[in-house]
């Protein structure tokens, strides 16, 4: 495996392996599963396209408890940067009133796009609504959002791989890499 890798005239160095990102999603799951497992109501699961979706994948096969799952697809970066705004480009296909939802996003950086989609959830009169990230960037978001389920707390490094992007390229790394600078 590569140490590092090239990219947009960037160099990436591996940080967070295949191997303990498998160990991260395995503890998660446990968690979750521990939270869930007396529930009488079928769970509704959120993920938030596009970088969730192999986290959200690798997930989902380790949770036990009965569950539905749904996508929406968020846009709040641009380059390597959160633009301050969050862009609904897809938005959700079930009515949430009186179901309990997790949703599933793979990293939490300002918190915004979090927040303000809780918020949109809140308004259809969920249960109750849980927030489950792989990766957070606790020094930017400095807890503005409350979040339940974290897989890894991070500094603020920018990172591809397993779902993360720069421009839309470098999804498909099985490993984290993060930012040279
Ligand atoms: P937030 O709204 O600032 O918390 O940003 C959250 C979204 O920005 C995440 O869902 C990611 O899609 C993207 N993002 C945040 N940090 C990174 C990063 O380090 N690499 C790639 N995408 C990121
Ligand atoms: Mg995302």
């Amino acid at each position: 495996m590569n140490e590092s890798i090239e990219l947009q005239d960037k160099t990436f160095v591996r940080y967070i392996s295949a191997a303990e990102l498998g160990i991260i999603v395995s503890q998660l799951a446990d968690e979750i599963n521990a939270y869930y497992s007396k529930f009488q109501l079928e769970i509704i699961l959120v993920s938030i396209l596009d970088g969730s979706f192999i986290f959200m994948a690798d997930l989902v096969r380790k949770l036990t408890f009965p569950h539905k799952i749904h996508f929406v697809k968020l846009q709040s970066y641009d380059d390597m940067e959160s633009t301050g705004q969050v862009k609904v480009l897809l938005d959700l296909d079930v009515d949430v009133s009186g179901k309990h939802v997790l949703i599933v996003e793979d990293i939490v950086d300002t918190g915004l796009t979090l927040e303000s989609f809780k918020g949109m959830l809140t308004n259809s009169d969920p249960l109750s609504v849980k927030l489950c990230t792989l990766l957070s960037k606790p020094e930017v978001h400095n807890d503005i959002v409350d979040l339940d389920f974290v897989g890894k707390e991070i500094p603020p490094e920018f990172i591809i791989g397993y779902g993360l992007d720069l421009n839309g390229v470098a999804r498909n790394l099985p490993d984290i890499y993060k930012l040279k600078i």
